[in-house]
């Protein structure tokens, strides 16, 4: 039999097997379960903050002041896009200062359920 069918049958069962171990639930991704915490002003956060990085690459960042995660925000605005409207800069600051910040009481995100 010709390579290229050969190939293309090895792709088709390839294909078979992988759905096969989906449907039966032995192959599946890892649930998504890094969430911000669900404080006041979480909305905003991750409807703002989530676009281009996960909620765990933010919770685990080192706990900062108030004026550090204002400076975060502004950077993730001003040098990487992110679409802040300039009045929400200080609401944002204030959430992660909150819940991920030196006034946190603590930096972990919510245990996974
Ligand atoms: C448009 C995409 C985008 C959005 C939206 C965005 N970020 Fe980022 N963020 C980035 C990029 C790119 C990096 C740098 C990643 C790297 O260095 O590997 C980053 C890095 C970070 C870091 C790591 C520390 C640092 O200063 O680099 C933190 C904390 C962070 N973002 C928080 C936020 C918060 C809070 C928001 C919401 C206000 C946000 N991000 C929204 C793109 C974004």
């Amino acid at each position: 039999m010709p390579m290229i069918i050969q190939r293309f049958l090895i792709a088709v069962a390839s294909f078979l097997i992988v759905g096969l171990l989906a449907a039966t639930g032995r192959f599946s991704l890892p649930p998504e379960s890094a969430a911000l915490k669900t404080r006041p002003g979480v909305e905003l956060a991750n409807s703002q903050c989530l676009l281009c990085h996960s909620a765990d690459y933010i919770s685990t960042q080192p706990r900062l002041s108030t004026a550090q995660w204002r400076s975060v925000v502004v950077k993730m605005q001003t040098k990487y896009g992110a679409p802040v409207a300039t009045n929400q800069i200080d609401n944002l600051a204030d959430y992660f200062a909150r819940n991920y910040g030196v006034r946190a009481a603590t930096n972990t995100a919510p245990a996974a359920k």
